[in-house]
């Protein structure tokens, strides 16, 4: 029996898949340790997303150099992302790592623990799959509030976004049973656990045929939701190309379904978005957009968005902050372009927008949607929502904070509310990131 512990960098799904590893070295009689020193193995969750996000991980391993003086029997591992799109290279050019592991290839971590244990011995495991979704391993849930849980719902992606190296490094789209997904929901909700969130690179394209008909994802919601009303469901993410009307019925249906859609946009240029292969225009954009409040007068919407893509012009990036200003999103991640390898743009574009210039584009999108932000919220001021205590406050212990269904954070002081409680809060005051509330006694 050895001690494993594991760091996680990237996207929910990383996260939710690093609970997948942690249940299968559970199971394989490995103890999962929240303190480094006590490890035998290390394993790192990486993300390849930006070139930033593997610098980060590189010098991650350069700090971890001196621990490994100290204990000279604990073996590094790389799983994920980055260790899918460089496999054994990675071992050669990071002398210290002795395995890397793709993100299909989990259920060999335990054999492979193994076979690292002699000095000096490398594995690599890195083949991706089409039918692997870890629909069996019910997930070890770390670092949990026990309020809140992901569920992952299916794997891959083959949009093939000019700019993503996500169909490199997780492989082609596969679903998952749906009858496992609502088993693992209904057992959150019988452990106490009171949100759970769906997680697929687009959603929106779930899709399960079985003897009993096909399931797609309204359908999915619709059965989730229907646990319990107690249950919130939320899910991550959607692609504008095929967020259907059908979705948007069933979200306005059921009261525990969350407000609030994150619709990536990209670019607000029509070139760009075709360029980018994205599959729809800002047209077609602000028509979902429309769609969702027409549905929802009162869901919150957030995005992602890339400054400086290949020849993006200043007219063009001009498109994008109008683009903003139209939508008002309420919460947006904002990126500079980053070139990756094997990515379309990698092979065919020029990667010409100078680094100070990018730099400048997102600046100016995220003074735009800071200020979109906080009037955003200011708007909130008077109303009163339904909350989801989760904790504390980082701020004081007087405090905690919750999110109501818009997923906007509100910070209250406690009186005797407690986490995993539905509570009444009317706001009263904000900044751009967060609102600030009193508890409204029922
Ligand atoms: N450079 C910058 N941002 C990127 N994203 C994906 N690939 C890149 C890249 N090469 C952003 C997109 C995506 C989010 C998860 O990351 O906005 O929606
Ligand atoms: Fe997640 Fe994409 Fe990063 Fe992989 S590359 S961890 S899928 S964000």
């Amino acid at each position: 029996m050895s001690s494993v512990y594991i760091e996680t960098y990237g996207c929910q799904m990383n996260f939710a898949d690093s609970e997948i590893v942690a249940s299968l070295l559970t199971k394989a009689n490995h103890t999962i340790v929240t303190d480094i020193e006590a490890a035998d193995y290390i394993l790192i969750n990486t993300c390849a997303i930006r070139d930033n996000a593997e610098q980060r991980i590189r010098k991650r391993l350069h700090e971890l150099r001196a621990l490994q003086q100290r204990h000279k029997q604990v073996r590094i591992g790389i799983l994920g992302c980055m260790a899918e799109r460089l496999q054994s290279q990675l071992m050669v050019e990071e002398e210290n790592v002795s395995f890397v592991v793709g993100p299909d290839a989990y259920r060999r971590l335990p054999e492979l623990l193994a076979s690292v244990r002699t000095p000096g011995t490398k594995a690599a495991e890195t083949e991706l799959s089409t039918t692997e979704t870890y629909a069996d391993i019910e997930p070890v849930r770390l670092g949990s509030n026990g309020i809140s849980a992901y569920i992952s719902i299916m794997r891959g992606c083959q949009n093939y976004c000019a700019y993503c190296v996500v169909p490199y490094t997780r492989g082609r789209e596969r679903s998952r049973d749906p009858e496992t997904i609502v088993s693992e929901a209904r057992n959150l909700f019988e452990q106490g656990y009171k949100e759970v969130t769906l997680l697929g690179q687009n959603v929106n394209s779930y899709r399960y045929a079985s003897e009993n008909g096909n399931v797609d994802f309204p359908e999915l919601m619709h059965r989730v939701a229907s646990i319990s009303p107690l249950l919130r469901v939320r899910f991550a993410t959607s692609h504008p190309k095929d967020l259907s009307d059908r979705l948007l019925e069933v979200m306005a249906s059921h009261s525990n379904i969350c407000k609030c859609i994150h619709l990536p946009v990209q670019s607000g240029s029509d070139r760009m978005l075709k360029l980018m292969n994205r599959h729809y225009d800002s047209a077609w954009y602000l028509d979902r957009i429309a769609a969702i409040r027409r549905y929802m007068p009162d869901c919150s919407i957030t995005t992602d968005v890339i400054a400086g893509f290949c020849t993006e012009t200043e007219e063009e990036h001009q498109m994008t902050l109008e683009m903003f200003r139209k939508v008002r999103y309420d919460y947006a991640y904002m990126f500079k372009f980053s070139m990756r390898p094997d990515t379309y743009a990698a092979k065919h574009l020029e990667d010409d927008i100078p680094e100070a210039e990018k730099t400048r584009r997102l600046e100016e999108i995220i003074a735009l949607q800071g200020q979109i932000a906080l009037e955003n919220n200011r708007k909130e001021i008077g109303k009163t929502f339904e909350v989801l205590v989760e904790g504390e406050s980082h701020r004081s212990k007087e405090q905690l904070f919750g999110r109501n269904s818009q997923n906007k954070v509100i910070v209250f002081d406690r009186h005797d509310a407690q986490p995993g409680q539905y509570i009444q809060v009317k706001v009263t005051d904000c900044t751009a990131a967060t609102l600030k509330g009193e508890i409204v006694q029922p």
